[in-house]
């Protein structure tokens, strides 16, 4: 896995928008949450997307109502959003009642695109990519999932109340993160050190998820300094944007 380290989290968003721009991928991964919003914000100002960009989500919330502003399918159309909406957002339908059956739709979906070109991430502070929590197999498929205490109560700060966050998700699995020709995960603040120095010095292990992509030739770890800060100096040196 390489690492690209940069200094503050607003450094993330440069670093990140050349290496899109570079890529100008058709099929675009996107997380949502405070890691990527730097380089949405960037992304827009530059118009580095191209018309017609299709948007894949990682994974999306089960359990609210249509047109929730705190879907993840409503925070990417603002996040991303253009102004002549020729950016197409691809997710998992998360109304059916069949909500297995609408998880093996999406991993179809994203099978017949060959997996994306790009898929921008997150990291959790348990190490988990997309929702998929400690100990989840790294073969895991797209499916529903729930989310766990850890993680409700860091996305909490998205909902009016607590009792607000989704217990349940569709999420793309480990398995299908991989599918991914490159990806970009993205690690800001002291609260993502402890999962980012495990990443890097320790084998991997379901115990912690984003380690199933440690053996992916096109990974990139772009971390600010708050993030390496219980790595060794030979990781200290920040590349300036
Ligand atoms: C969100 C997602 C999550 C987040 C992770 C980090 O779509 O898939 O895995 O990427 O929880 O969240 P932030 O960036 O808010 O710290």
């Amino acid at each position: 896995m390489e690492l690209i380290a940069v200094e503050t989290a607003a450094d993330t968003a440069y670093m990140i928008v050349e290496l899109v721009a570079a890529r100008s991928p058709r099929h675009l991964g996107v997380a949502t949450g405070s890691s990527p919003e730097p380089t949405y914000r960037e992304l827009v100002r530059r118009r580095v997307l191209r018309p017609r960009t299709e948007l894949y989500l990682v994974d999306e919330y089960v359990g609210l109502p249509h047109g929730s502003p705190s879907s993840y399918r409503a925070t990417i159309a603002r996040q991303l959003a253009d102004p002549s909406g020729g950016l197409r957002i691809v997710g998992p339908d998360v109304h059916r009642d069949d909500l297995d059956g609408a998880a093996d739709d999406y991993e179809q979906m994203l099978h017949d695109i060959g997996g994306v070109d790009l898929q921008l991430l997150g990291i959790g502070r348990n190490g988990h990519i997309g929702f998929n929590e400690p100990d989840t197999p790294f073969s895991s498929r797209t499916r529903v999932a729930q989310l766990s205490a850890d993680t409700r109560s860091d996305n909490a700060r998205f909902f009016t109340s607590p009792l607000d966050v989704p217990t349940r998700c569709i999420t793309q699995g480990l398995a299908t993160i991989a599918t991914a020709t490159e990806i970009i995960l993205i690690a800001t603040g002291h609260a993502k050190a402890a999962a980012v120095a495990a990443l890097l010095t320790r084998a991997p292990t379901p115990a912690l998820p984003a380690s199933a992509l440690l053996g992916h030739p096109g990974v990139v770890l772009v971390a600010d300094s708050g993030a390496r800060s219980l790595l060794q100096d030979s990781y200290s040196h920040s590349e300036q944007p």
